[in-house]
Protein backbone atom coordinates (compact mmCIF):
# COMPACT_ATOMS: atom_id res chain seq x y z
CA UNK A 1 0.00 0.00 0.00
CA UNK A 2 1.84 3.07 -1.39
CA UNK A 3 -0.65 5.70 -0.19
CA UNK A 4 -3.69 5.87 1.68
CA UNK A 5 -6.62 7.74 -0.03
CA UNK A 6 -9.69 6.33 -0.25
CA UNK A 7 -11.20 3.13 1.33
CA UNK A 8 -13.11 2.02 -1.62
CA UNK A 9 -10.23 1.40 -3.94
CA UNK A 10 -9.11 -1.81 -1.59
CA UNK A 11 -9.47 -4.85 -2.58
CA UNK A 12 -11.75 -7.13 0.17
CA UNK A 13 -8.30 -8.97 0.66
CA UNK A 14 -7.04 -5.54 1.74
CA UNK A 15 -9.20 -4.71 3.79
CA UNK A 16 -9.55 -7.58 5.89
CA UNK A 17 -5.57 -7.37 6.44
CA UNK A 18 -6.48 -3.82 7.63
CA UNK A 19 -8.91 -5.10 9.98
CA UNK A 20 -7.05 -8.03 11.27
CA UNK A 21 -3.83 -5.99 11.71
CA UNK A 22 -5.76 -3.32 14.20
CA UNK A 23 -7.38 -5.95 16.14
CA UNK A 24 -4.25 -7.51 16.10
CA UNK A 25 -2.60 -4.18 17.86
CA UNK A 26 -5.52 -3.86 19.84
CA UNK A 27 -5.14 -7.54 21.42
CA UNK A 28 -1.19 -6.96 21.82
CA UNK A 29 -0.41 -9.60 19.35
CA UNK A 30 2.05 -7.35 17.32
CA UNK A 31 5.71 -6.69 18.81
CA UNK A 32 5.88 -2.89 18.63
CA UNK A 33 8.75 -1.46 16.80
CA UNK A 34 11.90 0.33 18.39
CA UNK A 35 12.81 2.85 15.66
CA UNK A 36 10.04 4.84 13.43
CA UNK A 37 9.44 6.56 10.58
CA UNK A 38 8.88 10.50 10.10
CA UNK A 39 5.71 11.62 9.71
CA UNK A 40 3.66 15.03 9.95
CA UNK A 41 0.32 15.61 10.68
CA UNK A 42 -0.77 18.73 8.37
CA UNK A 43 -4.68 19.62 9.44
CA UNK A 44 -6.04 22.25 7.27
CA UNK A 45 -9.69 21.66 8.99
CA UNK A 46 -10.13 21.19 12.58
CA UNK A 47 -10.02 17.73 13.86
CA UNK A 48 -10.12 16.47 17.39
CA UNK A 49 -10.34 13.07 16.77
CA UNK A 50 -8.56 12.36 13.41
CA UNK A 51 -5.33 14.13 14.42
CA UNK A 52 -4.91 13.15 18.02
CA UNK A 53 -5.42 9.59 17.25
CA UNK A 54 -2.94 9.22 13.97
CA UNK A 55 -0.73 10.78 16.47
CA UNK A 56 -1.33 8.64 18.96
CA UNK A 57 -1.11 5.93 16.70
CA UNK A 58 2.29 7.58 15.66
CA UNK A 59 3.88 7.14 19.20
CA UNK A 60 2.63 4.11 19.80
CA UNK A 61 4.36 2.76 16.88
CA UNK A 62 7.32 4.56 17.53
CA UNK A 63 7.23 6.64 14.82
CA UNK A 64 8.84 10.60 15.33
CA UNK A 65 6.27 13.40 14.46
CA UNK A 66 7.18 16.21 12.78
CA UNK A 67 4.36 18.76 13.90
CA UNK A 68 3.36 21.44 11.55
CA UNK A 69 0.67 24.29 12.32
CA UNK A 70 -1.32 25.26 9.02
CA UNK A 71 -1.70 28.54 10.33
CA UNK A 72 1.82 29.70 10.80
CA UNK A 73 3.36 27.59 7.92
CA UNK A 74 4.76 28.86 4.57
CA UNK A 75 0.71 28.00 3.06
CA UNK A 76 -0.20 31.67 4.87
CA UNK A 77 2.84 33.47 2.60
CA UNK A 78 0.99 31.58 -0.81
CA UNK A 79 3.45 28.69 -1.10
CA UNK A 80 1.31 26.06 -2.28
CA UNK A 81 0.22 22.39 -1.14
CA UNK A 82 2.56 20.47 -3.36
CA UNK A 83 5.49 22.68 -2.38
CA UNK A 84 5.09 22.17 1.29
CA UNK A 85 4.85 18.77 0.65
CA UNK A 86 7.64 18.16 -1.37
CA UNK A 87 9.84 20.45 1.31
CA UNK A 88 8.64 17.93 4.02
CA UNK A 89 9.85 15.13 1.95
CA UNK A 90 13.42 16.66 1.29
CA UNK A 91 13.65 17.31 4.92
CA UNK A 92 13.22 13.26 5.29
CA UNK A 93 9.15 13.75 6.29
CA UNK A 94 8.50 9.65 5.06
CA UNK A 95 4.68 9.97 5.95
CA UNK A 96 2.33 13.35 5.47
CA UNK A 97 -0.92 12.89 7.26
CA UNK A 98 -3.10 15.66 5.72
CA UNK A 99 -6.72 17.05 5.89
CA UNK A 100 -8.12 19.23 3.28
CA UNK A 101 -11.34 21.38 2.14
CA UNK A 102 -10.96 20.43 -1.50
CA UNK A 103 -12.55 17.06 -2.19
CA UNK A 104 -9.79 14.80 -3.83
CA UNK A 105 -6.74 17.05 -2.78
CA UNK A 106 -4.16 14.13 -2.89
CA UNK A 107 -5.34 13.23 -6.92
CA UNK A 108 -3.31 15.73 -8.52
CA UNK A 109 0.00 15.38 -6.04
CA UNK A 110 -0.06 11.81 -7.25
CA UNK A 111 -0.54 12.69 -10.70
CA UNK A 112 2.51 14.70 -10.39
CA UNK A 113 4.15 11.50 -9.35
CA UNK A 114 7.44 13.25 -7.74
CA UNK A 115 9.79 11.54 -6.17
CA UNK A 116 9.91 14.34 -3.29
CA UNK A 117 6.28 13.77 -2.68
CA UNK A 118 5.88 11.72 1.20
CA UNK A 119 3.41 8.94 1.37
CA UNK A 120 -0.14 10.41 1.72
CA UNK A 121 -2.71 9.81 4.26
CA UNK A 122 -6.25 11.14 3.61
CA UNK A 123 -7.60 11.99 6.79
CA UNK A 124 -10.32 13.64 4.97
CA UNK A 125 -10.68 15.38 1.54
CA UNK A 126 -13.98 18.06 2.08
CA UNK A 127 -17.11 16.24 1.52
CA UNK A 128 -15.07 12.92 -0.55
CA UNK A 129 -14.16 10.18 1.60
CA UNK A 130 -12.88 9.99 5.06
CA UNK A 131 -11.05 6.54 4.86
CA UNK A 132 -9.40 6.04 7.83
CA UNK A 133 -13.08 6.74 10.09
CA UNK A 134 -14.79 4.37 7.59
CA UNK A 135 -12.02 1.94 8.59
CA UNK A 136 -12.55 2.08 12.03
CA UNK A 137 -16.40 2.20 11.81
CA UNK A 138 -15.95 -1.26 9.82
CA UNK A 139 -13.58 -2.74 12.58
CA UNK A 140 -16.58 -1.31 15.41
CA UNK A 141 -19.25 -3.42 13.29
CA UNK A 142 -17.22 -6.64 12.65
CA UNK A 143 -16.13 -6.46 16.50
CA UNK A 144 -20.05 -6.28 17.14
CA UNK A 145 -21.34 -8.56 14.43
CA UNK A 146 -18.29 -10.79 13.15
CA UNK A 147 -19.81 -10.36 9.60
CA UNK A 148 -20.86 -7.20 7.30
CA UNK A 149 -23.13 -9.35 4.50
CA UNK A 150 -27.02 -9.12 5.53
CA UNK A 151 -26.50 -6.33 7.95
CA UNK A 152 -29.53 -3.39 7.98
CA UNK A 153 -27.54 -0.24 8.56
CA UNK A 154 -29.32 3.20 8.31
CA UNK A 155 -26.85 5.98 7.33
CA UNK A 156 -29.07 9.23 8.78
CA UNK A 157 -29.08 13.22 8.37
CA UNK A 158 -26.43 15.66 6.39
CA UNK A 159 -25.49 13.01 3.68
CA UNK A 160 -24.69 15.76 1.32
CA UNK A 161 -21.92 17.10 3.41
CA UNK A 162 -20.81 14.22 5.23
CA UNK A 163 -17.16 12.54 3.70
CA UNK A 164 -18.24 9.70 6.66
CA UNK A 165 -21.52 8.95 4.36
CA UNK A 166 -19.40 8.61 1.59
CA UNK A 167 -16.83 6.50 2.43
CA UNK A 168 -19.28 3.84 4.28
CA UNK A 169 -22.28 3.99 1.85
CA UNK A 170 -19.93 2.59 -0.98
CA UNK A 171 -17.74 0.34 1.17
CA UNK A 172 -20.81 -1.22 3.27
CA UNK A 173 -22.68 -1.75 0.28
CA UNK A 174 -20.00 -3.74 -1.15
CA UNK A 175 -19.18 -5.70 1.62
CA UNK A 176 -23.02 -6.86 1.56
CA UNK A 177 -24.91 -4.44 4.07
CA UNK A 178 -28.56 -3.48 3.21
CA UNK A 179 -28.35 0.21 3.02
CA UNK A 180 -31.10 2.82 3.98
CA UNK A 181 -30.58 6.02 4.19
CA UNK A 182 -32.78 9.20 6.03
CA UNK A 183 -32.44 12.58 6.95
CA UNK A 184 -33.77 16.09 4.97
CA UNK A 185 -34.59 15.49 1.56
CA UNK A 186 -32.71 18.24 0.21
CA UNK A 187 -29.73 16.43 1.74
CA UNK A 188 -29.84 13.52 0.15
CA UNK A 189 -27.31 13.04 -3.08
CA UNK A 190 -29.22 10.34 -5.90
CA UNK A 191 -25.88 9.21 -6.22
CA UNK A 192 -26.27 7.49 -2.73
CA UNK A 193 -29.57 5.76 -4.72
CA UNK A 194 -26.59 2.80 -5.78
CA UNK A 195 -25.95 1.91 -2.67
CA UNK A 196 -29.17 1.37 -1.01
CA UNK A 197 -32.82 3.44 -0.98
CA UNK A 198 -34.16 6.36 0.73
CA UNK A 199 -36.72 5.78 3.39
CA UNK A 200 -38.76 7.44 6.03
CA UNK A 201 -37.02 7.97 9.51
CA UNK A 202 -39.34 6.09 11.43
CA UNK A 203 -39.52 2.88 8.61
CA UNK A 204 -38.42 -0.60 10.11
CA UNK A 205 -36.28 0.97 13.22
CA UNK A 206 -37.56 -2.18 14.85
CA UNK A 207 -35.49 -4.32 11.65
CA UNK A 208 -32.14 -2.36 12.25
CA UNK A 209 -28.60 -3.96 13.55
CA UNK A 210 -26.53 -0.46 13.07
CA UNK A 211 -28.17 3.09 13.34
CA UNK A 212 -25.48 5.39 12.09
CA UNK A 213 -26.34 9.39 12.64
CA UNK A 214 -24.02 12.11 10.71
CA UNK A 215 -23.36 15.08 12.20
CA UNK A 216 -25.03 18.22 10.72
CA UNK A 217 -21.98 19.91 9.32
CA UNK A 218 -23.09 24.05 9.39
CA UNK A 219 -19.45 25.20 8.65
CA UNK A 220 -20.10 23.48 5.27
CA UNK A 221 -24.11 25.27 4.27
CA UNK A 222 -24.62 28.56 3.31
CA UNK A 223 -25.55 31.24 5.36
CA UNK A 224 -29.08 31.24 4.49
CA UNK A 225 -29.50 27.69 5.28
CA UNK A 226 -28.23 27.75 8.44
CA UNK A 227 -30.04 31.08 9.80
CA UNK A 228 -33.52 28.47 8.54
CA UNK A 229 -31.94 25.15 10.83
CA UNK A 230 -34.03 24.83 13.64
CA UNK A 231 -31.87 22.42 16.46
CA UNK A 232 -35.63 21.59 17.77
CA UNK A 233 -37.07 20.74 14.43
CA UNK A 234 -34.56 18.66 12.94
CA UNK A 235 -33.94 16.20 16.48
CA UNK A 236 -37.95 15.59 16.01
CA UNK A 237 -38.04 14.84 12.74
CA UNK A 238 -34.64 13.19 11.96
CA UNK A 239 -32.84 12.57 15.29
CA UNK A 240 -32.83 9.72 17.22
CA UNK A 241 -34.65 10.43 20.31
CA UNK A 242 -35.38 8.08 23.53
CA UNK A 243 -38.77 6.86 21.57
CA UNK A 244 -37.02 6.35 18.49
CA UNK A 245 -33.81 4.55 20.77
CA UNK A 246 -36.62 2.27 22.35
CA UNK A 247 -38.08 0.72 18.51
CA UNK A 248 -34.15 -0.48 18.62
CA UNK A 249 -33.63 -4.33 18.94
CA UNK A 250 -31.50 -5.79 21.47
CA UNK A 251 -28.60 -6.48 19.34
CA UNK A 252 -28.86 -2.86 17.60
CA UNK A 253 -25.72 -0.54 18.09
CA UNK A 254 -25.87 3.35 17.43
CA UNK A 255 -23.10 5.03 16.20
CA UNK A 256 -21.66 8.85 15.32
CA UNK A 257 -18.29 9.56 13.53
CA UNK A 258 -18.37 12.19 16.22
CA UNK A 259 -18.44 15.69 17.12
CA UNK A 260 -21.81 14.95 18.07
CA UNK A 261 -24.40 18.26 18.27
CA UNK A 262 -25.98 16.90 21.37
CA UNK A 263 -29.99 17.01 21.24
CA UNK A 264 -29.44 17.47 17.55
CA UNK A 265 -28.54 14.36 16.09
CA UNK A 266 -29.09 12.17 19.47
CA UNK A 267 -30.51 13.00 22.29
CA UNK A 268 -28.26 14.37 24.83
CA UNK A 269 -28.81 11.36 27.50
CA UNK A 270 -28.46 8.56 24.47
CA UNK A 271 -24.72 9.81 23.53
CA UNK A 272 -23.66 7.05 25.92
CA UNK A 273 -26.32 5.25 26.04
CA UNK A 274 -25.99 1.01 26.18
CA UNK A 275 -26.39 0.83 22.52
CA UNK A 276 -23.65 3.80 21.89
CA UNK A 277 -20.59 2.52 20.65
CA UNK A 278 -19.40 5.99 19.93
CA UNK A 279 -16.67 6.45 22.05
CA UNK A 280 -15.67 2.71 21.48
CA UNK A 281 -14.73 4.07 18.00
CA UNK A 282 -12.82 6.57 18.84
CA UNK A 283 -10.79 3.88 20.69
CA UNK A 284 -10.57 1.70 17.76
CA UNK A 285 -9.68 4.80 15.50
CA UNK A 286 -6.37 4.50 17.22
CA UNK A 287 -5.96 0.61 15.76
CA UNK A 288 -7.17 1.63 12.36
CA UNK A 289 -4.82 4.12 12.36
CA UNK A 290 -1.66 1.98 13.90
CA UNK A 291 -2.98 -0.66 10.91
CA UNK A 292 -3.29 1.75 7.77
CA UNK A 293 0.47 3.21 9.03
CA UNK A 294 1.82 0.40 9.17
CA UNK A 295 0.30 -1.19 5.54
CA UNK A 296 2.99 1.57 4.09
CA UNK A 297 5.49 -0.85 4.56
CA UNK A 298 4.11 -3.85 4.08
CA UNK A 299 7.33 -5.54 4.45
CA UNK A 300 7.21 -4.77 8.18
CA UNK A 301 4.14 -7.05 8.31
CA UNK A 302 4.82 -10.23 7.03
CA UNK A 303 4.28 -12.24 10.51
CA UNK A 304 0.91 -10.87 10.87
CA UNK A 305 -1.59 -14.02 10.03
CA UNK A 306 -4.36 -11.89 8.04
CA UNK A 307 -6.43 -15.01 7.24
CA UNK A 308 -8.71 -14.24 10.13
CA UNK A 309 -11.22 -11.39 8.41
CA UNK A 310 -13.96 -13.25 6.44
CA UNK A 311 -16.89 -11.19 5.26
CA UNK A 312 -19.85 -13.05 4.62
N1 LIG B 1 -14.71 11.99 13.30
C1 LIG B 1 -13.82 12.97 13.01
O1 LIG B 1 -13.25 13.04 11.90
O2 LIG B 1 -13.61 13.84 14.03
P1 LIG B 1 -12.60 15.07 13.98
O3 LIG B 1 -13.14 16.06 12.96
O4 LIG B 1 -12.59 15.63 15.39
O5 LIG B 1 -11.26 14.56 13.53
Amino acid sequence: MENFTNLNLLSNEELADLIDTALAYKHGEIELPTKGHYVTNLFFENSTRTQSSFQMAEQRLGWNTIQIDPSTSSTSKGETIADTLKTLGAIGVEVVVMRHSQNDWYAPLLAERSALLPKLVNGGDGSGQHPSQSLLDLITIYEEFGHFEGLNIRIVGDLSHSRVAHSNAEILQRLGANLTFAGPAEWYPTEFNRFGHWVDMDEDIEQLDVMMMLRVQHERMAPRENGQFSKQEYHETFGLSEARYSRLNDHAIIMHPAPVNRDVEIADRLVEAAKSRIFKQMTNGVYARMAILTKLYDDAMEEVDTAEVHYG
